[in-house]
């Protein structure tokens, strides 16, 4: 359900000595999306979304969370919200069930823990110390520990750095389930892809400033319009046909190879409707769309990774 947003925040701004860290930071979080705080490392994400949980206090501007202030109404808050622990704050030799326990405790209403475990597919680690478990163990007993007061709203931050993809997609398809429990998730990634792939909604942070913000596509469809498709043919008239057609920009052919870039959701339609009017036989067939990716580098002039 919509309506209000769970978090608004405006014109935060917060320094560590010299270091701007964040400057007029404004973001609305509506209920029940997978949102997403996305940027390069350094950027200011950890810092943002720690001043939402109440963690850290801006120098300026206002946040709410669930209409409240996050520092003066952090117990309120707290059965509300659920955070993901960081690893160095577990101890070595504490066990799964013993961790999911000492959590629970803290709470005067929590879920079931067996169910907890059992739905991340912890539960034949239940008796594991957290030293013995993979990175992606830890990070299901980090979204376990988050989930344990039933929150209605979940912060995650970086929650995949460092795990191997197959990792990484299971964490994926357990924050669509946290979501399709109604619950909204506030995420900070720096990976590009795990944005796109689970985030209905990004803003882009770079140097402490929100460059933009939309939905993935809506970003990609503003800032890299283009799109590529890849044909191999030895038809004599191929690249005239291409070139002749309402959403093609340019064609340019290499031996048999074709590179027809344009802009628009028909530019893959005319261009297989060319090749069977024209009945050209066809040896390869690939299309290209834009990423987030290509938007951070449009709009910033360097790669997220660099
Ligand atoms: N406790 C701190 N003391 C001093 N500088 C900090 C502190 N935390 C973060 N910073 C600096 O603030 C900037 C933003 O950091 P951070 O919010 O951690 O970014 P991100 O999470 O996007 O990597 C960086 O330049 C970082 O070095
Ligand atoms: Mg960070």
């Amino acid at each position: 359900m919509s309506g209000a947003p769970v978090i608004r925040v405006s014109g935060i701004r917060k320094t560590y000595g010299d270091t701007v860290a964040v400057d007029e930071v404004s973001f609305e979080v509506p209920r029940g999306q997978i949102f997403g705080l996305i940027g390069p490392n350094g950027a200011g994400k950890t810092t943002t979304m720690e001043c939402v949980e109440g963690l850290r206090k801006p120098d300026q501007g206002r946040i709410e969370v669930f209409g409240l202030d996050p520092i003066k109404h952090a117990h309120a808050l707290q059965r509300r919200i659920g955070v993901q622990l960081q690893e160095a704050q577990l101890q070595k030799r504490i066990k799964v069930w013993e961790a999911v326990d000492l959590w629970a405790s803290l709470f005067d209403a929590t879920v079931d823990a067996e169910g907890l475990l059992d739905q991340l597919g912890l539960s034949d680690k239940r008796n594991a110390w957290f030293m013995t478990l993979s990175g992606g163990q830890k990070q299901r007993l980090f979204i376990a520990l988050a989930l344990i007061n039933d929150p209605e709203l979940v912060f995650l931050d970086e929650l995949t750095t460092g795990l191997d993809p197959q990792a990484r997609h299971t964490i994926w398809g357990l924050v669509r389930d946290i979501a399709a429990r109604g619950k909204t998730v506030f995420l900070t990634t720096h990976l590009m892809e795990e944005a796109e792939r689970l985030c209905d909604h990004v803003a882009i942070i770079d140097h402490g400033r929100i460059i933009d913000h939309d939905t993935p596509a809506g970003l990609v469809t503003r800032h890299c319009p283009q799109r590529s498709v890849f044909v191999s043919t030895t038809h004599p008239d191929a690249a005239a046909r291409f070139d002749a057609l309402a959403s093609v920009d340019s064609v340019t052919t290499v031996g048999d190879q074709l590179t027809i870039r344009g802009r628009g959701d028909d530019l893959v339609t005319e261009t297989i409707h060319c090749l069977s009017e024209h009945g050209m036989r066809v040896t390869a067939f690939r299309t290209e769309e834009p990423t987030l990716e290509d938007v951070f580098l449009t709009l910033t002039g360097r790669s997220v990774r660099e």
